[in-house]
């Protein structure tokens, strides 16, 4: 067992969320923090998420289900701001199963949360390559046509319907119509017929159908008999529908949505901790002001094993952007931070933090999340010296090289937020807490 963060001051309620575009080690952060709570919620995104646990040799990759879910008397819930595709998660929970993690007695699954369909997988994938070099780049998981037809709402099918084979039959048939007219107009691709999907959905329906139930009603009853909750957040606030960087963004309020994706208001909420990589990186297209598309990204790319755990795609890597992290604490309410990777940082002569941008003749520091705006900043820098020492073993902040210490002070100054916690390695107990 690694540090159990909760049990260093009594942190409360507590929502995790990323604070960059996404694989700052959110999952590695909810695992270390779950055993100090009785329930751990995801409230957002579906399995374009990809959360990384590593436990001793093994390593779990988490799509759908929580990252607490390795610990036993945690309730896991799938809130309703949740995009389930069910064989993902049926998947999952196989793999889970084959590796001794039992789940009937702890997993919850909102009967309010959408299901991602064979038609959202299609429109997703259609639709990138309908927009060529202007794409967003998606996991092609479906999230974001599926999060569309759950604001247009005729189109939409929630878990709850898959329980009521009748609604669900009378649903597929008159969707996979309309469907299978936008897909042939638009992309002149296949019809689907809707009988198959039909069946693999019901089969899904009846082994998940004893997960599923009210879960907001689940949270408030817990809350109001003081069971501790752990939100985990999926994506990041950059990539949030709204105050991201929009286009180029997933389709949840990933930074901010989570009472809706709950039920629970934000007053419950006592602790908000903002996961940040010591660098930055970003799979997908859209601007990254502060990208290293040279040596330097190619070293941290490698030193931080920077490859998608839902696509494998190598990630894009460069220096930390104090500018864009400061807001993304601000949008997403941080009370403080947990900075990952560091260890990551040894051995370059130096470090360069953003603190500013500069557009034609003016610098500022304030972030412009569109990204026909970003695309139009030059990063400044702030050069910091670097340190040598590999940070792996380290086991206490004061055993941290002067020259890390001085970079986290820089980070902490900037951001106006205290970090709480310094990751130096994937391992439970390769964590500092402060
Ligand atoms: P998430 O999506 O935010 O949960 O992050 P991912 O799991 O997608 O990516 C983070 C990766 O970094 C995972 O492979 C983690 O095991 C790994 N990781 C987490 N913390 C550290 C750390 O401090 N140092 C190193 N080297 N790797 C880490
Ligand atoms: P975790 O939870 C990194 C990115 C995609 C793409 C954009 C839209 O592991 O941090 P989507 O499939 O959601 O429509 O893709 O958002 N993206 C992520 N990038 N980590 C994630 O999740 C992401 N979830 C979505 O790469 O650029
Ligand atoms: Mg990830």
């Amino acid at each position: 067992m690694g540090p159990d963060i909760a049990r260093l001051g009594e942190i409360g309620n507590t929502s995790i969320v990323g604070l960059q575009w996404g694989d700052e080690g959110k999952g590695k952060i909810v695992d270390l923090l779950t055993g100090g709570f009785h329930y751990n919620v995801r409230w957002n995104g579906g399995s374009n998420a990809g959360h990384c646990v590593k436990v001793g040799d093994k390593k779990y990759a988490f799509h759908l289900i929580p990252s607490g879910i390795l610990h036993p008397r945690c309730v896991c819930v799938l809130a309703n701001g949740v995009v389930i595709d069910p064989i993902q998660l049926l998947r999952e929970m196989d793999e889970l199963g084959e590796q001794g993690v039992e789940l009937r007695e702890n997993l919850r699954i909102s009967a309010q949360a959408h299901v991602v369909l064979p038609y959202h997988k299609k429109q997703d994938q259609l639709s990138e390559s309908r927009l060529g070099d202007r794409k967003i780049g998606t996991t092609a998981r479906g999230i974001g046509p599926c999060y569309a037809d759950k604001a247009s709402r005729s189109w939409a099918i929630r878990m709850g319907d898959l329980l009521d084979p009748e609604r669900l039959g009378e649903k597929l048939r008159r969707i996979t119509r309309d469907k299978n007219r936008i897909l042939s107009a638009l992309y002149d691709a296949e019809p689907l017929a809707w009988e198959p999907i039909f069946e693999q959905y019901r089969s899904c329906a009846v082994q998940l159908a004893p997960y599923v139930c009210d879960t907001a009603q689940l949270l408030h009853e817990a809350l109001r008999a003081g069971k501790r909750v752990l939100f985990e957040g999926a994506n990041a606030a950059l990539l949030d529908l709204d105050h991201g960087t929009f286009p180029f963004v997933t389709s949840s309020n990933c930074g901010t949505g989570l009472s809706a994706g709950t039920g629970v208001p934000a007053t419950a909420l006592r602790t908000v901790l903002g996961v940040v990589k010591a660098y930055c990186s970003r799979v997908g297209a859209g601007p990254f002001p502060t990208e290293q598309n040279n040596d330097i990204g190619e070293r941290l790319r490698l030193r931080g094993h920077e490859y998608g755990t839902t696509t494998g795609r190598p990630r894009r890597c460069g220096w930390l952007d104090l500018v864009a992290l400061r807001y993304a604490a601000r949008i997403c309410g941080v009370t403080g931070l947990c900075v990952m990777l560091l260890d990551v940082l040894s051995n370059f002569d130096t470090l360069a933090l953003c603190t500013g941008y500069r557009r034609e003749s003016q610098v500022t520091d304030s972030f412009p999340p569109d990204a026909y705006d970003l695309e139009r900043v030059q990063p400044v820098y702030e050069t910091i010296p670097g340190w040598r020492e590999p940070l792996e073993e380290v086991r206490s902040p004061a055993d941290l090289p002067d020259n890390a210490r001085r970079y986290l002070e820089r980070v902490e100054a900037y951001v106006q937020t205290p970090i709480r916690v310094i990751s130096v390695g994937p391992a439970r107990h390769q964590t500092l807490i402060l």
